[in-house]
């Protein structure tokens, strides 16, 4: 059930380049949120930037979480793109915060009982909803594909080894691992999935890679999942303003907020 509640920063500090990590302690929200889902983040108390800026999480500790020193906490890995991920970057220890969440649907884990595979593929900031999605599914075979423009929009990966997940790089400057996109990369691996496994598939980044993707995966055996970050006025439904065009003659429009933001590639009518 989404709150309208306060949170406390308990740290805001720069990871890389254009790179953020802020810590909020925020039990009402921590001690809901599922992996995928997201919050809408009142960056500053001033007049400008009047709506919300919404945020994945990229990890969380509820209060009962055994280590007590991380009981309560957000993590939000955001990049400063604009003006209001500017504002974020100034908020300091102490400093309260208004927040709307958890939002949205959030991924759905492969039916248990059943070993299958998985694969996460996330380009720039859209490894951020993959994270809390693989400490889920740490168990199953994971293989995480991480991408950007250059090796300072690699995010992630020392999280990820922890997780004893193979993990394949991509820049498109060729700066770290394979020289292209994480998607080139993906369609270079493809031959290890081997046709009579199912692989669930799970993608996050900019609009024209989950494009490539989903032409990508048309394959019997790769059930994806994708979460789409579009721009979100309200964020709970109200303006239609993130709606996308599907594939369903009965619902032609979704919202991405409230409907998603994760939906089947399927669903989604790329064009
Ligand atoms: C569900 C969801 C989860 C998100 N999770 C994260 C996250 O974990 N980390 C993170 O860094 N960002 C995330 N984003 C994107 C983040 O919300 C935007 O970067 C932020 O709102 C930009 O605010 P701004 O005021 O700094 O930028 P603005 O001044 O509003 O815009 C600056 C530039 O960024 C572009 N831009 C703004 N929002 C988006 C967007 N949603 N998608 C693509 N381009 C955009 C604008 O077109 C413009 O070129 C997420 C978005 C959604 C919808
Ligand atoms: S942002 Fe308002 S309906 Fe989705």
């Amino acid at each position: 059930m989404p709150l309208q509640t306060e949170g406390i920063v308990v740290k805001n500090e720069r990871i890389k380049s254009l790179y953020f990590v802020l810590r909020i302690y925020c039990p009402p929200i921590a001690n809901q949120i599922k992996p995928g889902q997201f919050v809408m983040l009142k960056v500053s108390d001033d007049a400008f930037p009047l709506l919300r800026r919404p945020f994945s999480i990229y990890k969380s500790y509820p209060v009962s979480y055994p280590e007590k020193e991380k009981r309560g906490y957000l993590f939000l890995l955001y990049k400063k793109v604009g003006k209001g991920t500017q504002k974020m970057t100034t908020l300091g220890k102490g400093q309260k915060v208004n927040l709307i969440g958890p939002l949205g649907n959030g991924f759905t884990l492969p039916p248990l009982p059943s070993s299958a595979n998985c694969i996460l593929i996330g380009g720039g900031v859209g490894i951020v909803s993959l994270f809390p999605l693989a400490e889920a599914l740490k168990w199953r075979k994971l293989y995480v594909f991480i991408g950007g423009k250059t090796q300072s929009d690699i995010l992630g990966i020392e999280d990820f080894r922890k997780l004893n997940s193979n993990i394949f790089v991509a820049t498109e400057d060729g700066s770290m691992g394979f020289r292209g996109t994480v998607v080139d990369l993906f369609l270079f691996q493809k031959k290890r999935f081997n046709r009579n496994e199912t692989y669930y598939t799970y993608a996050c980044g900019p609009v024209p890679m989950l494009k490539v993707l989903a032409g990508a995966t048309k394959r019997k055996n790769f059930i994806c999942q994708v979460s789409l970050e579009t721009r979100m006025a309200c964020g709970f439904g109200a303006c239609w303003g993130c709606a996308v065009r599907t594939n369903h003659p009965k619902t032609p429009y979704q919202r991405v907020c409230e409907d998603g933001p994760v939906f089947r590639f399927e669903d989604i009518a790329w064009e």
